[in-house]
């Protein structure tokens, strides 16, 4: 059952480390598409219906707020549907926000169907400030006007409708393009994103919508064209692979030697982490949905600068500084996107490794080894990581606050003890 309850995890992850991990294990579909793709809904009257969604909480948590919009919700064993015929509120509370920052995706779509949307300003997060200023002048460039009041966006779309316009993204934001897109689809007249990101997710979106009726070009570019329609029909769509998931146990193979596979995610959208593990010392084979690594030889020490898609993605950094703490040699660690994503490293500090922070650089030394320890996650990629460092750290480790990797990882213990890991869980849905 796709995540039906309100999930609310307490509990840790304990791993004794030093098995290799060999095996196969199959990707869920992407957490970072399917929170949208459930936001895309809302934008049709009518039942859409989503395949491959992952049970995790964060897809939980977007129910909880499409829910609260009127919207029929109903799950399967992979599936989601939306009936999203009669929307009774414009309103995301700040008490799912402040849970998920992600729901800020209902922005575009309330205000593109309904004329008016009242969205609680997500705060800071584990990972820096992450603002939305480039949501909101992207939609004030379709003419959505705004009031922030008492800790809510309040967004208005004119009494015509939302109208086209050419939108240059300061930077290419995930969230902002994916809000822009969705609210562009109904506008009338054509749209221009420049500067749009790139990422799989928002390729995956663009066809979604495209099922739905919409008029898209260019996702996957720079720039997303698009001719806004009058109106959307619900559809069904299949939710691309996770590449971060799929990332993260290919780096479980490259620390305890593999093979391991992963199915179910293309090997085109992990282009530059496959590059960096090839560079570190692994051997990479891939297939058109199957991708598998090991490694016989030592780790080699390989710089990585995380960078907006097709670049080396942030969502990956954490599991990637794992792997250089155990590599001959030093290693520099640029984070570009978000500010604070070294937080976790004093944990893995912790374990023995040699990490120094200079602003968005971390410079890594290798070790020859781990030492298990008590650790906690700070935030859902972070968390990931320190069960990757537990796998090949002597001893016990237990990860604490697994909540944050329970957001994203579906399964995530099971799967790894099916690669032969030694692992277990304490995580349990809070009452
Ligand atoms: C999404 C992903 C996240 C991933 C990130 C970058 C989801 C649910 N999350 O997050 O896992 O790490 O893309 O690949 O899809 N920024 C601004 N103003 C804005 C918008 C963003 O300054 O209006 C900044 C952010 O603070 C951050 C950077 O731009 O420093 C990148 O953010 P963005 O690409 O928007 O990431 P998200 O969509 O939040």
């Amino acid at each position: 059952m796709v995540a039906e309850r309100r999930v609310a995890f307490v509990g840790s992850i304990f791993i004794r480390g030093g098995r290799t991990l060999t095996g196969t294990v199959e990707a869920a579909g992407a957490k970072n598409s399917a929170l949208k793709l459930l936001a895309a809904a809302l934008l049709a009257p009518g039942r859409s219906r989503i395949a491959n969604v992952p049970d995790i909480s964060d897809v939980a948590t977007m129910i909880e707020v499409v829910r609260g919009l009127g919207a029929v919700v109903d799950s399967d064993a992979d599936s989601v549907s939306v009936d999203a015929t009669r929307l009774s509120s414009a309103e995301a509370p700040y008490e799912v926000v402040s849970r998920m920052r992600a729901s800020i995706a209902v922005l575009g779509p309330l205000v593109a169907r309904l004329g008016r949307a009242r969205v609680a300003m997500p705060g800071g997060c584990n990972i820096g400030s992450r603002k939305v200023d480039m949501h909101i002048s992207g939609l004030e460039s379709l003419g959505v006007e705004f009031a922030f009041e008492h800790g809510y966006i309040e967004a208005t779309a004119p009494p015509g409708g939302l109208v086209g316009a050419h939108i240059m993204l300061e930077f290419p934001s995930v969230g902002a393009t994916e809000n822009l897109l969705m609210a562009s689809v109904l506008a009338s007249g054509t749209t221009v994103i420049d500067n749009a990101a790139r990422e799989p997710e928002i390729v995956d979106l663009a066809e979604f919508l495209a099922a739905m009726g919409a008029r898209v070009t260019g996702a996957g570019t720079s720039t997303i064209e698009v001719e806004g329609v009058e109106a959307l029909a619900p559809a069904e769509h299949r939710v691309v692979g996770d590449r971060v998931e799929c990332g993260t146990y290919l780096v479980a193979g490259a620390l305890t030697g593999g093979p391991v596979t992963v199915r179910g995610v293309s090997p085109s959208h992990l282009e530059m982490v496959l590059l960096k593990l090839e560079q570190a010392g692994c051997e990479v084979r891939a297939t058109d949905d199957a991708i598998t690594v090991s490694r016989n030889g030592p780790l080699r020490a390989t710089d990585v600068q995380t960078l907006p898609y097709p670049g080396f993605p942030t969502d990956m950094q954490p599991q990637f500084m794992v792997l250089m703490t155990l590599a001959d040699g030093d290693s520099v660690i640029t984070e570009n996107v978000f500010e604070n994503r070294f937080m976790f490293a004093d944990e893995l500090v912790r374990m023995g490794a040699d990490i120094r922070i200079e602003g968005h650089h971390a410079l890594v030394k290798g070790t020859p080894g781990l030492s298990g320890a008590p650790v906690r996650s700070t935030d859902l990629r972070a968390g990931a990581a320190l069960v990757l460092a537990g796998l090949v750290a002597d001893g016990r480790t237990e990860v604490g606050e697994v909540h944050h990797i329970l957001r994203g990882y579906e399964g995530f213990v099971e799967k790894l003890a099916s690669l032969g890991a030694d692992i277990e869980s304490t995580a349990a849905p809070e009452c």
